[in-house]
């Protein structure tokens, strides 16, 4: 990666709200840059950088934890009533300190189902499930806040410890096949990457305030699963057929199988200038192989 230096450094102090697997990867890879970076979780553990914070159990952090941040990162979904959790409970003390930056991260499942078309930040949002309209007031919300937020919607992540691998050696994957069904994906390392390069390009680039980090190559899952499992030289179990397996799903599965879409990253890719580290699945996956 690129060094930050010219608007990353010492002065600049991250909260990064919901240290799990976005978030750890975005604070462990701007702390090497030298930012501070303080991360929030919901229960007290060992490390000396992350405080508590947890909206349904009214946790709050300690005003201490505010001081002299410069940038905030929000990683955290909206709550079961489908509020969202930051804005919920900390609205106003986020608005009263001098920020630069706010990214939220979002996901593509605002866009609904485009049975298969591409779809860019252009199209009209069109949530199809209860969760992805939540996500949509709650992305509404961040941009009415006054801040200066950044919102980036994003497909399926994967990466090392949480990858089609892990669901094969866990015995959980489920090989399902659907005709001209596709996800979209992207890597961690490409959402911290995207988000990095944004802000050390932000002078140089026009500001747009919401964007997609999504891979070039949509595809089907079975071809992701078919990978990993020539990866690991075993032999991939025969698909079942979506229309046989999905009375067997959870109503979460089946939610997934019903929206079909390719997500564009020619915004981020084309118009801004990120170069994916992982364009496809096949490098993300090897990655991934190599470091689990
Ligand atoms: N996973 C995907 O494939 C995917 C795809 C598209 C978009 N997204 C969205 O992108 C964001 C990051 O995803 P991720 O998979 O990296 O997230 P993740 O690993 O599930 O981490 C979510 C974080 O939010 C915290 N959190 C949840 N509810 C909270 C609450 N009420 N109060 C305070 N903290 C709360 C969790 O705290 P603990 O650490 O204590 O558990 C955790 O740190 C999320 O908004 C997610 O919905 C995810």
């Amino acid at each position: 990666m690129k060094n930050i230096a010219s608007h990353l450094g010492t002065n600049n102090k991250f909260l990064i709200l919901g240290c799990g697997f976005s978030g750890s990867f975005f604070a462990k890879t701007i702390r090497r840059f030298g930012c501070t970076a303080l991360t929030s979780s919901r229960s007290e553990n060992k490390d000396p950088n992350s405080f508590v914070f947890d909206s349904e159990n009214g946790l709050l952090p300690d005003e201490k934890i505010f001081d002299g941040v410069t940038h905030i990162l929000s990683c955290i979904p909206p709550d079961k009533n489908g509020n969202d959790p930051v804005l919920d409970s900390l609205k106003s003390k986020i608005q009263s300190l001098s920020l630069e930056w706010v990214g939220y991260l979002s996901t593509t499942g605002v866009y609904g189902n485009t049975k298969g078309d591409w779809v860019s930040e252009t199209n009209q949002p069109n949530p199809l499930q209860k969760r992805s309209q939540n996500r949509l007031s709650c992305e509404k919300e961040w941009i009415e806040s006054g801040l200066p937020v950044q919102i980036f919607r994003l497909p399926g992540i994967y990466g090392p410890g949480r990858s089609t691998f892990e669901a094969i050696r866990n015995k959980k994957i489920k090989v399902i096949s659907k005709e001209n069904q596709v996800f979209s994906r992207i890597h961690v390392a490409d959402i911290t990457n995207a988000i990095v390069y944004l802000l050390q390009e932000q002078n140089s680039l026009k500001f747009h305030q919401i964007i997609n980090i999504a891979d070039d190559e949509p595809c089907s899952q079975i071809e992701v699963i078919q990978y990993c499992y020539d990866l690991l030289g075993l032999k991939m179990p025969k698909p079942i057929l979506f229309e046989d397996a999905k009375k067997k799903l959870s109503p979460i599965a089946q939610s997934f199988w019903k929206e079909n879409r390719r997500v564009s990253n020619k915004l981020l890719c084309e118009t801004l200038g990120y170069k994916l580290i992982y364009r496809n699945y096949k490098i993300g996956l090897k990655n991934c192989f190599l470091n689990s």
